[in-house]
């Protein structure tokens, strides 16, 4: 069953330009000029029931204008959502009820308040009878690992337990489809990875769709298994981790060592040089010629250590990126 849906999806932000000084606020007060920003650009897109999908792209690639369109916080400019069979943009009680929206740079909490008395209130909006809240709070509670937490003044936590009680406020009502963006956002790597364990458990437990993104790779190396990127408004990838990899290099890195001296000239012919001293070379093998090369140099050659890698994602997305925002 499809989950979320998109097709054709546009974004424009009308953003009023005013000259400096005097002379521009008084031709903006008569003349007022626009510019129109092109966030989201036709992007499609379909997400199944239960599928956890990363997304990702550069500062303002249009990530949480279109998690604000699928939750219908804005209306599209032209295109068709679907979310849990929904119009986001008529934010029925019936769509509310299946979604969530979790900004790891925005709080709901109440901040001289203990958690528990925001999740009371979320529980009284979506008419959760008393017994199901408590068996909610300690369900949640267990899985994310709150406890009194919950009993003292938000200001009191620290990020990561504020995080994780979020995390429960918003679930609360136990939705299907999460929409989360950048939710391990300033965490400790411990806290990020307790988040991330939670949205696991949570997505195996009640079978939810999330759509998350989030600027660290781990969040989503870690949790999904497909990922789309967004690049200026338009969809540059929509696949596995490793064929975004293939796509982002067409070489693996080899690095050799090696019990006797060679002539570092005979390993050309193999790849190009990364880096090499005396017992050892890096290089870079195009991928296709990785097998018969290594299996070459094993036989030809006394080899003590041998490793194969792709070069790190985060250096593959932000060399590309940085390439083209030299165009
Ligand atoms: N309310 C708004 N009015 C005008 N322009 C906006 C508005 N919100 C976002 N934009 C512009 O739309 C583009 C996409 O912004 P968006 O916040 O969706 O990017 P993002 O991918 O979430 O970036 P980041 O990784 O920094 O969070 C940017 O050029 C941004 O300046
Ligand atoms: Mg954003």
């Amino acid at each position: 069953m499809i989950s979320i849906d998109v097709k054709g999806l546009s974004k424009n932000y009308q953003i009023a330009e005013k000259e400096p000084g005097l002379r521009g606020s008084l031709k903006y007060l008569f003349l007022r000029t626009s510019r129109e920003v092109k966030a989201v650009q036709g992007i499609n897109f379909s997400i199944n029931e239960g599928e956890m999908v990363g997304f990702i792209g550069p500062n303002g690639a249009g990530k949480t204008t279109t998690l604000k369109m699928l939750c219908g916080l804005i209306h599209p400019s032209s295109g068709l959502i679907s979310v849990a069979g929904y119009k986001p943009q008529r934010r029925s009680p019936k769509f509310l009820r299946k979604i969530t929206l979790v900004m790891g740079q925005k709080q709901q909490l109440i901040w001289d308040l203990p958690p528990i008395e925001s999740l009371l209130v979320n529980a009284a909006i979506y008419g959760i009878s008393e017994s199901e809240t408590k068996r909610r709070i300690k369900n949640l509670g267990e899985m994310l690992e709150l406890d009194d937490e919950l009993y003292r003044p938000v200001r009191k936590l620290s990020l990561g337990q504020r995080m994780k009680a979020e995390l429960l406020a918003s679930l609360l009502h136990l939705p299907s489809v999460l929409f989360l963006d950048e939710p391990t956002l300033g965490l400790d790597v411990n806290s990020q990875i307790r988040v991330r364990d939670f949205l696991l458990e949570y997505n195996r437990k009640y079978g939810a769709t999330i759509f998350l993104t989030s600027h660290y790779m781990a969040d989503i190396t870690s949790l999904c298994e497909r990922v789309l990127v967004l690049h200026k408004g338009n969809l540059f990838h929509d696949g596995s981790m490793a064929s975004l990899t293939e796509k982002l290099t067409p070489y693996r890195s080899v690095k050799i060592e090696f019990s006797n001296l060679y002539p570092l000239s005979e390993f050309r012919k193999y790849g190009s040089i990364h880096e090499s001293n005396d017992h050892y070379v890096h290089l870079l093998i195009p991928r296709e010629r990785v097998i018969p090369n290594i299996s070459e140099i094993l036989e030809k050659y006394s080899v003590t250590d041998l490793e194969i890698k792709d070069p790190p994602i985060e250096n593959l997305i932000s060399r590309l990126f940085l390439k083209d925002s030299k165009k």
